[in-house]
C-alpha cells in the first residue's frame, strides 16, 4: 500500500501547474513557432551553442535540439561536445551535471527554478544524517541529486545503469540516495547486497497507482506495459518491463507489439507516437494515466530558449570545491560502467 505522506504528496503537488500544461497553446501567441525555431538555430550558430533536451521536455523543443535523450546520455554529450555554450533543456540538477563535466563551458539553463522535486528532497543536513545513522558504507547518488549532494557521496549513477553501478562497486552494503524506489528496484536484481536508500521518491511517478495498471490490462489485453523504476515497487512488480527512459524507447522499438501502454512521463510518450507516425512503424502509445507529467520540466518553451540564448542569463556556476569532489563522483560512474 502507498502510504498516507506518499498519497497527499502525489495528489495535491502539482495539480495546478499540470493544468497550465495542458493550456499552453497561448505560449506562443506573440511570435509563431516557425520563427523562434529559426531564430534560435540562427542563434545557436552564431554562438557555437548546442542545445541539450531531456526526454520529459516539451516534444516542440526538439526542433532545436542537438541532442535528445536521458539523463546518462545526455551527460555523456556534454562531456563531449566542442561547443562554447551548452543550453540545458532540462531541469536544474541536468545542467549542474553538464557544468561539472565541462568546466570552462558556458552552461544555461532557462529557467533556473526548474528543479527536480526529487533532488531536492535530500540537502548536505540530512544527508549527513543518513550516513551518520549507517557509518562506514559507501553512498551511491542517483544522478537526480545537486552537486553540493554529489561531493559527499561515492559514485553517482542514472536510471540506465543504477543496477550495474552498485554491482560493480564491489561492495556488500551500500546507501542509495535519494529514490527509495531505484534503490528497491536495484535490491530487487541483487539480493546479495544490502541496500538502504533514502526515502526521497518522484511525486510524478508516484501517481501511477497499482490500480492504473489493473485498469490498462483490462482495457488492453493486447498490450504491453512498461514502466520506469522511479515508480512505486507495486507498479514496477505488475509491469511487463521496467526500465530506464531509453531503456523504454529502445525496448517499444524493437519488441512486435501493436499497442504499449507507458508508465512514465508523458513527454516519452509524445515521441514515441511521433517517431512511430513518422516512421510507419504501426505502433500505438498510451500513457498510462493523463497526470504523469513532471510540472518542473514543462517549465521550458521555445520563447524562454530563445530569450535564454539571446541574453545568456541563467548561467550555471558551482563552487570550485564542490564541483571537484561532485565531478570525482559522477567520474566514477564513468569509470566503473561501460
Ligand atoms: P532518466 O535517467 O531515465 O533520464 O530519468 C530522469 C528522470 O528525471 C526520471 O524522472
Ligand atoms: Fe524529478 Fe520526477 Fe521530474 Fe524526473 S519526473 S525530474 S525525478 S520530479
Amino acid at each position: 500500500m502507498l502510504s498516507k505522506k506518499t498519497k497527499e504528496l502525489t495528489t495535491q503537488n502539482d495539480c495546478s501547474l499540470i493544468k497550465k500544461y495542458r493550456n499552453f497553446a497561448f505560449i506562443y501567441k506573440a511570435k509563431g513557432i516557425m520563427d523562434l525555431i529559426q531564430e534560435i538555430n540562427k542563434l545557436k550558430k552564431e554562438k557555437n551553442a548546442i542545445i541539450l533536451t531531456h526526454c520529459y521536455q516539451r516534444v516542440e523543443i526538439d526542433e532545436v535540439s542537438d541532442y535528445v535523450g536521458d539523463s546518462f546520455y545526455l551527460s555523456k554529450m556534454a562531456s563531449k561536445t566542442n561547443a562554447d555554450i551548452i543550453l540545458f533543456a532540462g531541469v536544474y540538477f541536468m545542467a549542474q551535471s553538464a557544468k561539472l563535466l565541462s568546466p570552462n563551458k558556458k552552461v544555461l539553463l532557462p529557467n533556473l527554478k526548474s528543479g527536480c522535486i526529487m533532488a531536492d528532497m535530500i540537502d548536505v543536513e540530512n544527508l549527513q544524517l543518513f550516513k551518520n545513522q549507517h557509518p562506514n558504507i559507501p553512498v551511491v547518488c542517483y544522478i537526480n541529486s545537486t552537486a553540493e549532494v554529489k561531493a559527499l557521496c561515492d559514485v553517482c549513477c542514472t536510471s540506465s545503469n543504477a543496477v550495474e553501478v552498485v554491482k560493480n562497486l564491489g561492495e556488500k552494503e551500500v546507501l542509495f540516495v535519494p529514490d527509495t524506489y531505484l534503490g528497491s528496484y536495484v535490491q530487487s536484481k541483487l539480493p546479495d547486497i544490502k541496500i538502504t536508500t533514502f526515502n526521497g521518491f518522484c511525486p510524478t511517478h508516484l501517481r501511477i497507482r497499482k490500480e492504473d495498471i489493473e485498469l490498462a490490462r483490462k482495457n488492453h489485453p493486447d498490450a504491453l506495459i512498461l514502466a520506469h523504476p522511479e515508480c512505486h515497487k507495486e507498479v514496477s512488480k505488475l509491469a511487463d518491463f521496467v526500465g530506464s527512459t531509453k531503456e523504454i524507447m529502445e525496448f517499444s522499438k524493437q519488441t512486435n507489439y501493436k499497442k504499449y501502454i507507458i508508465a512514465t512521463e508523458k513527454g516519452v510518450v509524445d515521441r514515441l507516437n511521433r517517431d512511430s507516425k513518422k516512421e510507419n512503424w504501426g505502433k500505438e502509445f498510451i500513457l498510462i494515466n493523463e497526470n504523469i507529467i513532471c510540472p518542473n520540466m514543462k517549465f521550458n518553451t521555445l520563447e524562454c530558449i530563445y530569450e535564454t540564448l539571446k541574453t545568456e542569463n541563467n548561467e550555471i556556476t558551482i563552487d570550485p570545491e564542490i564541483a571537484k569532489k561532485a565531478t570525482r563522483c559522477i567520474e566514477k560512474m564513468f569509470t566503473i560502467t561501460v
